[in-house]
């Protein structure tokens, strides 16, 4: 059996995508999810690039026992010390260095010749081995680079210490028979690298990741870099779980290849990364999208009830959900709940499920059926580091709007913190604009400017929960609230408050760090 290594690059190349900046507390909750997963890398972050990025690699390096745990680093020696610096205490550390390959990097953004940029790998790839035993080098932008040179750029970067070399398609440009053509030639002509793990590293910009990744790995490559939900710069990254299950579907093509990750655990790591990020699966999303494993039209339904095999290529539960939806309801008790609960693959704190049982039940009281999408969003909503409460925090305790189609809306929102409320009316267009008024001459969060609102239904049915993100923006930040509720307006006014209140204390912070 070949074992293809996931490395996992959620927090790093995907916490690049636009409006996917993650806190200390939610890259952790994300980490988490890796370790369960049983990813073989998590790329942690690039620690150089601010001190929050240094202190969640670092954090992340102290936490996690069961993978490798990596920081990227340009081929400086100031990059490579703070990736050492912050993954040193790690179980299983690892530096991953890059520098371009390509004739159109090394002419316009390096400005190297050939022989300063071989000499750049050799120097740096040693440096860095002197610190750590397991060095990854990326040749950033590798299906654009001339293959003799890029065999040459491998070879002098397995001589000085290399374990990993990564051959990466940055901006998206490489077909599934470049891929194939530059990973078995490389494998061909770079002295050692039939000895060390090659690895591939895809961008989706012509919408070929997925493939470009299969294709490396059909090539020999040992290693797939890749992110939840396809997260990353521009178009994203190579989607974990869509490589995952290919080659475990498609065996048949990928023989005697395997991977350590646990699929079971896919469904979970990927709405966790969608909540974190105030964001939802599309629709049609490979595997993961709410109508992956749905059949609507009547001859596919038909073909379903009479032999699985007819439409459908892997089964739900394969990824971790369960079909056998709707087994809760108002008289289960605590243990019935933690069982199911438990199957569905959370294992929570004796805090957190209490948190989730209540907030299940209330949810009994108001919605008919409950499964385990209403579920899963009660259980992230409870527990989410994003949705951690502070001391200090505003919380909701109740409101009242009037609204009406030929009349300015009226709210009013009750809020507390420690002991005190805080009570304001404002009017507005529409409920929610009134409501936000009056949490704002509450909270007075400060300049930011009102970015992404979305509402989505976490099932179906008129008594859906509804699921509202809220991003607010200041020139250096973005923060992203959510509120959950079957009540449209009350999710609304939660999600508001929850990013209001991140803002608040990420300006008391700053504020405090500035004193110090
Ligand atoms: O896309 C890319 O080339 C990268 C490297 C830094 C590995 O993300
Ligand atoms: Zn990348």
């Amino acid at each position: 059996m070949r074992q293809i290594k996931i490395f996992d690059t959620t927090l790093r190349d995907g916490e690049q995508s636009p409006g996917c900046t993650m806190n200390l507390k939610e890259k952790i909750e994300i980490a988490k999810c890796l370790e369960k997963l049983k990813v073989d890398v998590i790329e942690a972050g690039f620690a150089i690039s601010s001190p929050g990025d240094f202190e969640s690699v670092n954090t992340i390096a102290k936490n996690i026992k069961e993978c490798e745990i990596a920081s990227l680093a340009r081929s400086t020696e100031k990059d490579i010390d703070a990736a050492w610096e912050a993954v040193k205490v790690a179980e299983n550390p690892k530096i991953h260095l890059f520098i371009a390959t390509s004739k159109l990097h090394m002419d316009y953004k390096l400005r190297m010749t050939e022989e300063e940029v071989l000499e750049r790998i050799k120097y740096m790839t040693a440096y860095a081995k002197k610190y750590c035993s397991s060095i990854e080098f990326s040749a950033e932008d590798a299906t654009r680079s001339e293959l003799e040179f890029l065999a040459k750029a491998t070879e002098v970067a397995i001589a000085n210490g290399a374990t990993v070399v990564n051959l990466p398609d940055t901006v998206g440009y490489s077909t599934p028979d470049e891929m194939k053509r530059m990973i078995s030639y490389v494998l061909e002509h770079a002295e050692g690298a039939k000895d060390i793990e090659l690895s591939v590293h895809c961008h989706n910009d012509l919408g070929m990741a997925t493939a470009n990744s299969l294709a490396g790995v059909q090539a020999g490559a040992r290693q797939i870099e890749c992110t939840i939900n396809g997260l990353g710069e521009r178009a994203g990254n190579t989607a974990l779980e869509e490589v995952v299950m290919a080659m475990k579907t498609r065996a048949d093509s990928f023989t005697d290849i395997d991977c350590r990750i646990d699929t079971t655990q896919l469904y979970r790591a990927s709405k966790t990364v969608y909540n974190v990020i105030g964001q939802h699966a599309p629709l049609n999303k490979a595997i993961v999208g709410q109508n992956a494993f749905s059949h609507e039209s009547g001859i596919h339904q038909h073909g379903v009830q009479a032999n699985k095999l007819t439409y459908e290529i892997m089964t739900p539960e394969s990824i971790g959900i369960h079909v056998n939806n709707i087994v809760l309801g108002k008289h289960s008790g605590k243990h019935a709940f933690q069982e199911h609960i438990e199957e569905m693959g959370y294992q929570l704190s004796e805090e957190d499920l209490l948190k989730s049982f209540d907030a299940f039940k209330a949810l009994c009281d108001k919605k008919k059926n409950v499964n385990d999408d209403d579920i899963t969003a009660i259980i992230l909503d409870n527990t989410g580091a994003e949705m951690e409460v502070n001391e200090d925090d505003y919380r909701l305790d109740w409101f009242a709007v009037h609204t009406s189609n030929f009349t300015t809306s009226t709210s009013t929102v009750c809020l507390r913190k420690g002991d005190e409320k805080f009570e304001q009316v404002a009017l507005g267009d529409g409920p929610v604009d009134a409501a936000i008024a009056a949490i704002d001459k509450i909270m007075n969060p400060g300049e930011h400017i009102f970015g992404k609102f979305s509402i989505n239904s976490v099932s179906e049915g008129k008594d859906t929960l509804g699921s509202v993100s809220v991003t607010l923006e200041t020139p250096n930040q973005k923060f992203i609230g959510r509120g959950l509720s079957t009540d449209v307006i009350e999710a609304s006014i939660r999600a508001y408050i929850n990013a209001a209140n991140k803002m608040i204390s990420s300006d008391k912070k700053a504020k405090i760090t500035a004193q110090d």
